[in-house]
């Protein structure tokens, strides 16, 4: 379960890699860049000095996430950024994204670019079939096409379905519980047979609930955390789906972001695929996340005697989810550098500034 804990530090593997592309910048493709995950993706890199293309239709992304993120970095950083606003069912606008105008080829995609969510769907599995596994397969083709030298895609930690174990090792999957699951466990069996079969360098990350400032708070498929804040802060119903003990392993985003770079340049041989859990190996039942977030905006006009109130479980939804990241640690150098708290605590006031109406979204 969590706990209370100081942040912690920085593991070696991810320090030397940001020191490397410092000195020598390169070209990446980030798709869904104006998402949560890919706005952060584009945040780092650019901090790294590095070149790179996004792409995005902007269904689920913002424009408002870009213009953040080029502010926060400054306009010498901001022009090595460049937009192609395209869908992933183009395979046109595939191709196109695998340039940067100044730079030529990309050399690492970061594909990120899917319609999130288990009930958007059950609610319609065709637009999850065709961004999520159609988009993907035209992805896979840009990048082999265009020889690239490595690729990492947002899995999810919904391909473990109903397998039982816990914590989850990469090679016990069950089967998969919706349309969401089955889209991600499809990709990972393309990238498993486009790396044999055309040699490609490709790693799949199971994404455990990440969070992070720039998180959707809006909308019928709003992530959990987000959610509550803004229902928190706007002193509406916090529903629990089920009885509260619900259990996940939350991971802020810069541990995603670390686990994307660590991947990219991974020792891959050719025609090598992996799949590694990003997560922080830590279990917290949706109950103790409650308390975790009433407590953070305690400063906000959240008072201490506010309780969430419960509903019926949700279809598609697994119960227990905690990750063992060991595969991660060993292979990429990976280590979780933020805990539940220390994300809550770094996300909150984007939350708070967003949700009181200050923020320019
Ligand atoms: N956030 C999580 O907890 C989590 C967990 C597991 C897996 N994932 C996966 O991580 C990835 C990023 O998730 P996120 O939370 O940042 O979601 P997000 O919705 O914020 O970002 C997705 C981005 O992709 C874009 N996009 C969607 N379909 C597209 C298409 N057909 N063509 C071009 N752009 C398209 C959207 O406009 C959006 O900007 C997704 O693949 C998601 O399935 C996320």
């Amino acid at each position: 379960m969590a706990s209370l804990a100081a942040p912690v530090p920085a593991p070696a593997a991810w320090l030397a890699l940001q020191s490397l592309l410092t000195r020598e910048p390169r070209t990446w493709l980030i798709t869904g860049v104006a998402g949560f995950i890919g706005s952060h993706l584009l945040e780092s890199l650019l901090g790294l000095d590095q070149w790179v293309v996004g792409l995005d239709n902007f269904s689920t992304g913002f424009r408002a996430n870009l213009d953040q993120v080029l502010d926060a970095v400054g306009p010498e950083r901001a022009a090595r950024f460049t937009l192609v606003e395209g869908d992933l069912r183009d395979p046109d606008a595939c191709v196109r994204a695998m340039r940067h105008p100044d730079t030529g080829g990309v050399r690492h995609v970061l594909h990120q670019a899917a319609l999130g969510s288990v009930p958007r769907s059950l609610g319609d599995p065709l637009a999850t079939h065709a961004s999520n596994v159609t988009g993907f397969v035209d992805m896979l083709v840009a990048a082999r096409d265009a020889g690239a030298e490595s690729m990492v895609y947002a899995s999810s930690s919904s391909v473990y379905g109903d397998h039982p174990a816990l914590p989850k090792l990469e090679d016990a999957v069950g089967a998969p519980l919706s349309p969401y699951a089955v889209s991600k466990a499809a990709d990972e069996l393309y990238a498993a047979v486009f790396a044999r079969c055309y040699g490609m360098r490709l790693s799949g990350l199971r994404y455990f609930n990440v969070f992070g400032r720039r998180q959707d708070p809006h909308g019928a498929y709003a992530a959990v955390i987000p959610l509550w804040t803004a229902a928190l802060l706007g002193g509406q119903t916090v529903w629990i789906n089920g009885d509260g003990e619900t259990s996940r392993d939350f991971c802020h985003v810069s541990n995603a972001v670390q686990a994307n770079l660590l991947a990219a340049v991974r020792d891959a041989r050719w025609g090598d695929h992996r799949v590694y859990n990003i997560a922080v190996g830590e279990r917290t039942t949706l109950m103790q996340l409650f308390a975790h977030l009433r407590a953070a905006l305690s400063d906000h006009g959240v008072p201490g005697s506010v309780l969430p109130s419960l509903r019926d479980f949700r279809a598609g939804d697994v119960r227990h989810s905690l990750a063992d990241i060991g595969r991660a640690r060993t292979e990429l150098g990976y280590a979780p550098t933020h805990r539940l708290l220390d994300g809550i605590r770094e996300a909150m006031p984007w939350y708070v500034q967003s949700l009181m109406g200050r923020a320019t979204r």
